[in-house]
């Protein structure tokens, strides 16, 4: 499954990707045709309502990778390692990653660049295909200072390139930009072997993904603020608004990531 979406991406056409933390919602999207299910870790905000997704655990998703693939046999799955999971010893970063592949996971999501692509060599040497998460990584957030655009100035942009270079040469079979200048994400995407994603890093990627409470215009800002004194990412789109239906939200949202039509400039940095 795996495969034949990646044959497709390099052959033009767009991954529609969707965060995914239960079994309806994974039936549900199956049927809208999303390709990808990430069983993301953006899950510690807004399932288990942290400010962070520092807190999540292999038990918790675990337990998400499961439900997903309960209720998405035929989907793709991908699913985060946790903060804490994967950086510091290859050994456990493969029991990691391995138990997520049992749980339902086809392909495992790791966050930084250089530092971190020893470990997606080693993991893909043993089977396990990888996805590298550059840009704004949520788990290094205090080390960033915060949600900050990440590959403005030339120096870190050149850096960016070399990570995505370096980890398409070790084999991963996707790399994900978060909050990345359009143009820097679209340049990458057109000198890398592997198919990218993008969320906030503009329309030149081969694909796009969102958090499903951001596509149905559920506010996930702090608790501490109203929704109408948060300032949301301008890469949100509220596809419910348009449709005023959950599961035709989400097949409008396939359909303009297929077309090009989604992400506008307005959504991109
Ligand atoms: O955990 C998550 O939802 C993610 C997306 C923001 C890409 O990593």
């Amino acid at each position: 499954m795996l495969n034949a979406l990646l044959t497709r991406a390099k052959a033009g056409e767009k991954i529609a990707m969707l965060t995914c933390y239960d079994a309806t919602f994974a039936k549900l999207m199956t049927l809208a045709g999303v390709d990808v299910l990430l069983v993301g870790d953006s899950l510690g905000m807004v399932i288990q309502g942290a400010d962070s997704t520092l807190l999540v655990n292999m038990q918790d998703m675990l337990y998400h990778t499961r439900i997903v693939a309960k209720g998405a046999p035929q989907a793709v799955i991908m699913s985060d390692m946790p903060a804490g999971s994967y950086e510091y010893d290859l050994a456990q970063a493969l029991a990691n990653a391995q138990a997520l592949i049992q749980a339902g996971a086809h392909i495992v999501k790791i966050e930084g660049g250089g530092h971190m692509v020893d470990t997606a060599r080693y993991l893909v040497e043993q089977g396990v295909p990888v996805c590298a998460h550059l840009g704004f990584t949520p788990q290094s957030v205090e080390k960033l200072g915060g949600y900050k655009i990440q590959g403005k100035t030339e120096q870190a942009a050149s850096a960016m390139l070399a990570d995505a270079q370096a980890m398409a040469n070790a084999g991963v079979s996707l790399v994900l930009f978060e909050m990345v200048p359009a143009a820097l994400a679209t340049h990458i995407t057109q000198n890398i072997s592997v198919p990218t994603i993008g969320i906030g890093a503009g329309a030149g990627c081969s694909g796009q993904v969102l958090v499903l409470q951001d596509l149905l215009g559920i506010y996930t800002g702090p608790a501490e603020k109203t929704p109408q004194a948060y300032k949301a990412p301008r890469f949100i789109q509220n596809f419910l608004g348009q449709s005023g239906d959950i599961q035709q939200a989400i097949v409008t949202y396939v359909q303009a990531v297929k077309s090009g039509e989604f992400p506008e400039e307005k959504h991109s940095y």
